[in-house]
């Protein structure tokens, strides 16, 4: 499952599980695109991936953003002259409020960085991949996406959204020998999940058969699986990283 010469962009890679995606493809031989709104943490895990004497290229954007998801393609363009690998990582919590005390304001906002998000850098990258005849995209969708999470309802929202967009892509790229999957992670030990109340950790750890919390490593494996030549049949997939919470 050898990914050298392959050019992966990872959005929201400057830390957690964007990072952790980042790294097991530079170690697996990709060259990365750290494209992340952080843009101290782009240039300082770009520097990383070189140290493993991969190339890299950090592109400080926000996702949600037309013009910045065209810049940032046309810099990885000027570079690298191709794209294989599109992972859709990057992500906010937002606050916790019930459904009838949401301000308008931030679910827009949790709407737009997470499902438009993914929508702009699909719509800006498969083009690319279609031109090249082959491309893998990973979008990082959620447990909270198939069964709900109380107060979380933006988030929760988009995470389906995401799993509605990944099924359409699905079908829309298949001929063209792009495939286009999504993961859906329960709890995962990152600083998103350090955001959380202690109360609301509990809750979501409790349901967890396994029992504890899964580690970024955990999830950087099921996505690396999804963007190798191994995965060459599976498409408009979620795969549930999730220790034995999701069902279906
Ligand atoms: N941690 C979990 O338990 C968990 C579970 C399921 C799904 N997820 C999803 O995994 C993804 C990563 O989560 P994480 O836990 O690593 O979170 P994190 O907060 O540790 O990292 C998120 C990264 O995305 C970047 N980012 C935020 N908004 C951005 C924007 N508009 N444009 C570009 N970059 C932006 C941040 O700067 C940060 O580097 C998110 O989509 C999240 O919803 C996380």
């Amino acid at each position: 499952m050898d990914l050298s010469g392959r050019v992966a962009i990872v959005t929201g890679a400057g830390k957690g599980l964007g990072w952790a995606i980042a790294e097991r493809l530079g170690r697996d031989g990709a060259n990365l695109v750290i494209a992340e709104i952080d843009g101290a943490s782009a240039q300082e895990k770009a520097g990383a991936i070189r140290q493993m004497k991969r190339e890299a290229l950090s592109v400080q954007m926000d996702v949600s953003k037309w013009a910045d998801v065209e810049n940032m393609v046309r810099q990885v363009m000027s570079k690298f002259q191709r794209i294989d690998i599109l992972v859709n990582n990057a992500g906010i919590l937002g606050p916790y409020f019930p459904v009838m005390e949401y301000p308008e304001e931030i679910w827009d906002q949790v709407i737009a960085v997470h499902l438009k998000g993914a929508f702009l850098c699909c719509k800006a990258v498969l083009p690319i991949m279609k031109a090249q005849g082959s491309g893998k995209v990973v979008n990082m969708a959620s447990v909270a996406g198939k069964e709900g999470n109380a107060n979380m309802a933006p988030y929760a929202a988009a995470k389906a959204g995401i799993i509605g967009l990944t099924k359409t892509l699905g079908k829309e790229m298949a001929a063209y020998n792009v495939q286009v999957n999504c993961v859906s992670p329960a709890l995962i030990e990152t600083d998103m999940a350090r955001e959380m109340t202690p109360e609301q950790r509990a809750l979501l750890i409790s349901k967890i058969p396994m029992g504890r919390l899964g580690q970024p490593e955990e999830v950087a494996a099921v996505v690396k699986f999804l963007v190798s030549d191994e995965a060459s049949f599976v498409t408009g997939q979620c795969y549930d990283i999730s220790g034995g919470r999701s069902v279906y």
